[in-house]
């Protein structure tokens, strides 16, 4: 899966916060998906939390578990540096 994917950098990630550039995408566990079809991150923007960043830690807070994932894409990975 990891194969042939292309990296990004947290400041690429950045710009798709769904207010800079169209794109709206977060990371989580060095994997960059595209929730800019999901209602639920409209503009960006999801229960205080926002796009366009690596929210591994984050999850631990929501109420849900990392399967809301497997519906989306995985577009990219996120480079370390
Ligand atoms: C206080 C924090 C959060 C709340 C209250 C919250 C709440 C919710 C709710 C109610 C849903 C839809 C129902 C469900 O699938 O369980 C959802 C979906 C989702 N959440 Fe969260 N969430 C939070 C944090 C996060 C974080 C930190 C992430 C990312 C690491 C995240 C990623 C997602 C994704 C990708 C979906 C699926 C969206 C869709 O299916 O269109 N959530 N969240």
């Amino acid at each position: 899966m990891a194969e042939g994917l292309l990296e990004y950098s947290k400041s690429q990630l950045a710009l798709r916060n769904g207010c800079d550039k169209p794109q709206i995408w977060i990371a989580y566990r060095g994997y960059i998906y595209d929730v800019g079809e999901s209602r639920l991150w409209k503009n960006g923007m999801h229960y205080e939390h926002w796009a366009g960043q690596d929210l591994t830690e984050e999850l631990q807070d929501a109420p849900h578990s990392e399967t809301v994932f497997l519906k989306f894409q995985i577009i990219g990975k996120l480079k370390d540096k």
